[in-house]
């Protein structure tokens, strides 16, 4: 079933993973030394905090998407940090910054400022941290207090891997071992990046803990494998367009992040993983996908969205084009992204003619025969932007030119040329 005259083909690799990469950069500050992460991601997010590091006083050098950073000379002083639009810097700062005994104030854009942060800043203050925010969200204020300092023992009510990564570093920075327990099954490259360095923290099915104030000289050195959330826009598209081929190399198929490529597979869709290796504490693959014309609708329970909480946008477009209605249960905190993607996804399918209704924090896709292309509304949100830019494609309209919604360039600043050089029109 193709509706149009594009199709992929190609063989790439991407740019690396930007939830490790705000995590290596984090860590090359926190360990004084020279490091090197190589296939940097070149985005807004990763710029970011980045930008924050060096006014602590990290020295770098970025060259193509080589980075090499001297943290000899850091220092956590008092400063205050804006953190642009990016949810991962300012809040996997508030562990951080906070554990390291600094005052800071944490502001961001308007729409960074309209994301919770009393998931963050509330297990904090109860152990101690003088910490607040303006009535749940940005800025956040931290204050030097005597009472932190010891281990902390805290139960994740939230699957949220934001939080479970700045309560770990936090606890880097105490005396003692701290647990952290309840819902810890989301991605795990922080905890892969330290065991990775040989640092002490023990991770069990039902709990991680981290000894603190452990003093730690290796260097990082690792070549970031390229990021399957960049990767599923172009694995939906070569799935969708007829006569479809692609390989992604060296992509991270960590498993808290596959939900979306398992689900692709469990709805007949032609994706294999190939080449599967561990790569500084990673498992990498390529990803080869083909065009299937024999999707499936099919049921995304609760348990199953936060290893694809970034996919569902692009996962809701595929499922669109299936033969027969997809459920996806529990995608409550869509409302809390870059935009209400819930609203956004609703919104876009509306516009193109497709329908798709939440009822009780459950999302119903229905694929309808007769769905047009239509102009993207992105909400300013990156995901929802590259998912109705393929959307469009699978639809016959290509958008090759420059776009003045830069949008994603959030996550994936070459989007559009990476699009340019795969999409060839039939003849
Ligand atoms: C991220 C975790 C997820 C994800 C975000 C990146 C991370 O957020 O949506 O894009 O790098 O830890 P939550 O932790 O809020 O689920």
């Amino acid at each position: 079933m193709s509706l149009n005259n594009f199709k992929i083909i190609g063989d790439i690799n991407l740019s690396g993973d930007k939830s490790i990469a705000h995590r290596a950069l984090l860590l090359s500050s926190f360990i004084k030394g020279k490091h090197t992460i190589l296939n940097l991601p070149d985005n807004e997010d990763v710029e970011t905090t980045l930008s924050i590091l060096s006014q602590y006083g990290l020295e770098y050098n970025l060259e193509n998407d080589v980075l090499k950073v001297n943290s000899s000379n850091v220092s956590f002083k008092d400063l205050d940090i804006y953190c642009n639009d990016s949810g991962s810097t300012a809040r996997l700062m508030c562990g951080y910054l906070a554990g390291l005994g600094v005052d800071c104030n944490i502001r961001g854009s308007e729409s960074l400022s309209k994301r919770p942060m009393d998931r963050i800043v509330e297990p904090l203050k109860k152990f101690g941290v003088n910490i607040n925010c303006d009535n749940g969200f940005l800025p956040i204020k931290i204050r030097k207090s005597k009472k932190v300092n010891s281990k902390f023992d805290y139960t994740l009510k939230l699957p949220s891997a934001q939080i479970k990564s700045a309560l770990i570093f936090y606890a880097l920075s105490l005396n003692g071992v701290s647990t952290i327990r309840g819902e810890i099954g989301t991605r795990d490259h922080l905890e892969r990046l330290l065991l990775h360095l040989k640092y002490p923290i023990a991770i069990s099915e039902n709990k991680i803990a981290v000894t603190g104030n452990y003093s730690l000289s290796n260097s990082l050195n690792i070549n970031l494998p390229g990021d399957i959330s960049s990767a599923s826009f172009l694995i939906a598209a070569t799935i969708l367009l007829k006569g479809s081929k692609l390989t992604i190399r060296n992509i991270s198929v960590n498993s808290h992040r596959m939900g979306f490529v398992n689900k692709l597979i469990e709805m007949r869709a032609d994706v294999k993983l190939i080449n599967r290796r561990r790569e500084y504490g990673e498992l990498v693959a390529d990803i080869k996908v083909q065009y299937s014309d024999k999707l499936q609708g099919v049921l995304v329970n609760s348990d199953e969205v936060p290893s694809m909480i970034d996919e569902i946008p692009i996962f809701c477009v595929v499922a669109a084009f299936a033969n027969g209605d997809t459920k996806i249960e529990g995608i409550q905190e869509l409302r809390y992204k870059e935009s209400n993607r819930i609203e956004a996804i609703i919104s876009n399918f509306q516009n193109m003619n497709g329908h798709i209704e939440c009822i009780d924090n459950i999302l119903l896709i229905k694929p309808q025969k007769k769905m047009y292309s239509t102009s993207i509304k992105s909400f300013k949100d990156h995901r929802i932007f590259m998912s109705f830019y393929i959307a469009n494609l699978a639809l016959g309209n290509f958008y090759s030119d420059s776009l003045s919604d830069r949008c994603y360039a959030k996550s994936f600043k070459n989007f559009i040329d990476v699009m340019k050089g795969i999409v060839f029109e039939e003849v």
